[in-house]
């Protein structure tokens, strides 16, 4: 599809944002909301495709979140290109691309937080404590400034998407939150903005953690049991050159607790190579 398909606005204010928004919706335009933090691949590319199959218009914003981000953790060398993530939301069909600066959506005096419990627990707050109130509440700012009917967000962060969903419902924020099955590459690999990270030997050994949960769900559902099962894929990953693993867990797949009989099960892992953290998950 040729760039000039999509005329694309950017706005880097909110009030430009509002301004914009409105005018999208005249006649009442459905819009989409697709929230990310750049360095866009075909994973995000695969929300803003699906955006536009449910809406009128697609919004998309990009904004690494500093509040999301522990100070040991990488908000400094977070892959960031806005001219290429431009290029691609033109010739993917967004609509209007949103930029606030750090200034813009956390002003002098911002001093709120929205704390989450229910999914947020275990996993991913184990070891990063300060996640899901970063995620949570720039996402609550993202959705009120844009106000959208409805929000892509990737299966990839599947403990993220739990947690937004309870806060759209605890908060009667009143649009719908969109799941996206997660891209992978060629070889499994789920796609993300870190896997840019990966050394050559790396990027070869990455696959692994894909296969493994593989292996562990086609063994949970010949009766295995799960504990045994998770242990030995940990071990396999660790002889494949994997480093610490933070997480690989069998969870209920709506509450991320403890499993319950007879409901839906999701198994999900967070797994150091190298200096990079990679997090997968798979329906079992
Ligand atoms: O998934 C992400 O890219 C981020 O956590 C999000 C939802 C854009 C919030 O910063």
């Amino acid at each position: 599809m040729p760039d000039s398909a999509f005329p694309l606005t950017r706005v880097t204010t909110v009030a430009a944002l509002c301004a914009t928004v409105a005018a999208l919706r005249q006649d009442g335009a459905k819009i989409a909301f697709v929230p990310t933090m750049g360095a866009l691949h075909e994973g995000h590319l695969a929300l803003v495709r699906h955006a536009r199959t449910r809406a009128d218009k697609v919004v998309v914003s990009i904004f690494v979140n500093p509040l999301q981000f522990a100070p040991s953790e990488d908000l400094d060398r977070y892959p960031r290109n806005e001219a290429g993530d431009i290029a691609l939301l033109q010739s993917t069909g967004c609509d209007l691309v949103y930029l606030p600066t750090v200034d813009v959506l956390y002003p002098q005096g911002f001093v709120s937080r929205i704390e989450m419990t229910g999914p947020a627990m275990g996993l991913e707050t184990d070891v990063r404590p300060q996640f899901f109130s970063g995620v949570a509440t720039v996402v609550m700012k993202l959705f009120n400034q844009v106000r959208p009917d409805l929000a892509v967000f990737g299966e990839k962060d599947f403990q993220q998407l739990a947690v937004i969903r309870a806060m759209v419902r605890d908060f009667d924020l009143g649009l719908e939150v969109v799941p996206y099955p997660t891209m992978r590459e060629a070889d499994g690999l789920a796609m993300s903005s870190r896997n840019a990270y990966l050394s050559r030997e790396e990027r070869a050994i990455a696959p692994r953690l894909h296969a493994e949960l593989e292996e562990i769900r086609s063994a949970v559902l010949s009766g295995a049991d799960a504990e045994a099962v998770i242990a030995g894929a940990k071990d396999a990953l660790t002889t494949a050159g994997f480093g610490h693993i933070d997480y690989v867990a069998l969870r209920d797949a709506e509450t991320l607790g403890e499993i319950r009989a007879g409901l839906p099960r999701r198994l999900l892992a967070a797994v150091w190579l190298g200096k990079t953290r990679l997090i997968d998950n798979i329906a079992v």
